[in-house]
């Protein structure tokens, strides 16, 4: 039943396994319309989007093209937007990820290749957009338009207030993608305020429309889109109203849906262990009652009197669900003792904001514990901290009498590239070098503050991360093989991995990938599998009934762990890369850490203070 479509939704919706196999499926119905097209003697008219969504189905298409000789020759595309303004040539352009992720490896002509232009003046951009209109009628009109959805609900950038009527137009951003957008920029007020995008209706004529959504941070918007009104403050809703548009999500992005969250208020359910924990809670939000004073009228009056029925009682159902979340509860007494543990950090600070506490508890346990930090997170480091670090440097090496040949000859080579440095520019090495000792020193002085050694960091500075820029290479053999080097080394009986997808620039997602494929080859050679705990990144938390274990803190450790965050001074304040919360990451966590405690104080369990939340992985 959950994963059927329901009346609820109101555009058709199909739920994937993860965003591979997302760009499987999207590619695979994209080379069927250009082969089809292609036999019937016609071109294909595809309009795309950019961002971080469609990566798969570009990179996937790359590979159908490069491994089974689907050409692009009669290929004909238009992109959705641009900011504006923009050169094409920046770093932030849309045209230059498009030939980035897609065109330079394909042999689409360049002539078949259109894209607004983020770099008229203002006065020529009217013209440019009837102009751009008048190309795609003149093309025959759209065949597919792939889309993505922001988290206005905007599809290009027709953020809300775009009418269905709607053409290609200049549009002003809302705050809320400027924020989403921030990370690319190195910041928000990087960030254009306007841009060019094909309009509502623009959109709407196209003949089959496929839209796209993955992660938890676009769960909400999702189901506004699907089994909301039609409105025009979510542009997405209006394509209920097109006849052959389909979305696809993977869980996270679909987890809000009724077909997976309630799926109960639809019909018959089977009710499986996780399903009951879920119903039940739920019950207990919807009345505002603890879950042992739950009474048989609360669950009739919400369709759940089957879950009663199939338990006997209330109160049998009740204290069930009340053991089972109180079951998940971890102290230090049934954490890990004396045991190889390795916690798995993408960057240099995920370790302290999101395990920091039990990573204390790890500690007083007596584990030998290795923090692996896979990425150098330079990227994050901004140019005014390298110049303060490296003013520390001249004036201990002036005063200490140390060699200032080499020390002035580095601060005048970094200053003259940071002075004619414009924003996005790719660093030079020198500069990449001490952005990245920087994170790493600010990672060992973490690990003091919860009592581990110098000796516990590893930096394995994976080579998928090097690239100096935003779009990171894919992950390949060799950094499969340092993760691989270290788990053999070390042997774990526990793994921590960073399990979030929402990682707003995906490298969470890219770290996990290397780890999982590490662990195959590893655990295929022989080495006994460890456990594996996912724990989630800066931007969200595990709800108590989706974890597996609840780890309690005291007010000392979450003090204690709030400590170690400080100690990442390079992504206090503002940090480059805050994503779409404005609140420091320490503050985000005592709010996460506090809110998941009460949580389970609204759901009538004992009053914790505060605690994180892990998932452990089934073996695979
Ligand atoms: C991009 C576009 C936007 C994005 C949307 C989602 O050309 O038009 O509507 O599709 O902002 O962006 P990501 O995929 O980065 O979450």
């Amino acid at each position: 039943m959950p994963d059927q479509p329901t009346f609820l939704e109101r555009i058709p919706t199909i739920i994937v396994g993860d965003h591979d196999e997302m760009g499987r499926l999207v590619a695979c119905r994209i080379a069927e319309l250009i082969r089809a097209r292609g036999r019937a003697g016609r071109r294909t008219v595809l309009g795309l989007a950019t961002g971080s969504t469609p990566i798969g189905v570009y990179r996937e298409l790359t590979r159908m093209h490069r491994e089974e000789g689907l050409s692009f020759a009669q290929v004909v595309t238009f992109n959705l937007d641009e900011y504006y303004p923009m050169e094409p040539g920046s770093l932030h352009s849309y045209h230059r990820f498009m030939w980035e992720n897609l065109f330079s490896e394909l042999d689409i002509a360049a002539d078949n290749v259109h894209m607004l232009r983020g770099d008229v003046s203002r006065e020529q951009v009217e013209g440019e957009c009837r102009r751009y209109e008048d190309s795609i009628r003149a093309a025959g009109g759209i065949d597919l338009q792939l889309l993505g959805i922001g988290r206005t609900g905007h599809i290009g950038f027709n953020e809300p207030g775009s009418g269905v009527e709607s053409r290609t137009r200049l549009i002003t951003l809302d705050l809320v993608t400027r924020k989403d957008a921030a990370a690319d920029f190195f910041g928000e007020d990087n960030v254009p305020r306007e841009a060019v995008t094909m309009g509502v209706g623009t959109i709407l004529e196209a003949r089959e429309i496929v839209i796209l959504a993955t992660g938890e941070h676009k769960a909400h918007i999702v189901r506004r889109a699907v089994e909301g009104e039609v409105d025009h403050e979510v542009a997405a809703t209006f394509l209920q109203r097109h006849s052959s548009t389909t979305f696809y999500l993977d869980a996270a992005a679909g987890a809000r849906l009724t077909r997976i969250g309630t799926p109960w208020l639809l019909g018959p359910v089977e009710w499986t262990p996780q399903l009951t924990v879920n119903a039940v809670t739920w019950l207990s939000h919807e009345t505002e009652k603890a879950i042992l004073k739950l009474t048989q009228r609360d669950y009739a009056e919400h369709r759940l009197s089957s879950l009663v029925a199939a338990h006997g009682t209330p109160g049998a159902l009740n204290g069930l669900v009340f053991n089972a979340l109180g079951a998940k509860i971890r102290g230090r007494s049934k954490l890990p003792r004396r045991r190889q543990i390795i916690c798995f950090s993408p960057h240099p600070d995920d370790d302290v904001i999101s395990m920091g506490g039990i990573l204390r508890k790890l500690v007083e346990n007596e584990n030998t514990i290795t923090v692996a930090y896979m990425t150098s997170g330079n990227l994050a480091v901004f140019d005014h901290d390298v110049r303060r670090h490296l003013d520390f440097l001249s004036r201990v090496a002036g005063e200490r009498g140390m060699a200032e040949g080499a020390v002035s000859r580095l601060l005048s080579r970094v200053e003259e590239f940071l002075t004619t440095k414009r924003t996005g520019d790719v660093d030079i090495e020198e500069v990449r070098d001490i952005k990245r000792m920087i994170r790493e020193s600010e990672a060992v002085a973490g690990l003091r503050t919860l009592g581990l050694e110098e000796g516990a960091a590893r930096f394995l500075d994976l080579p998928f991360y090097q690239t100096g820029k935003v779009r990171k290479d894919p992950i390949g053999p060799a950094d499969v093989a340092i993760v691989r080097e270290l788990l053999e080394g070390s042997r774990p009986d526990l793994v921590f991995v960073a399990g979030d997808l929402s990682d707003p620039h995906g490298t969470h997602r890219m770290c996990k990938e290397a780890i999982d494929r590490a662990l195959a080859e590893s655990v295929a050679g022989g080495m006994p599998r460890p456990e594996v705990w996912l724990y989630r990144g800066a931007w969200q938390e595990w709800p108590v009934t989706e974890a597996t274990w609840l780890v309690p803190l005291s007010q000392e450790e979450l003090r204690l762990k709030i400590q170690a965050i400080f100690k990442h001074q390079s992504q206090k304040d503002t940090a480059p890369f805050p994503g779409p919360d404005e609140r420091e990451f320490w503050q985000r966590v005592e709010a996460r850490n506090k809110g998941t405690a009460a949580e389970l104080d609204r759901l009538g369990l004992a009053e914790y203070f505060a605690m994180e939340a892990y998932v452990v992985e089934e073996a695979r």
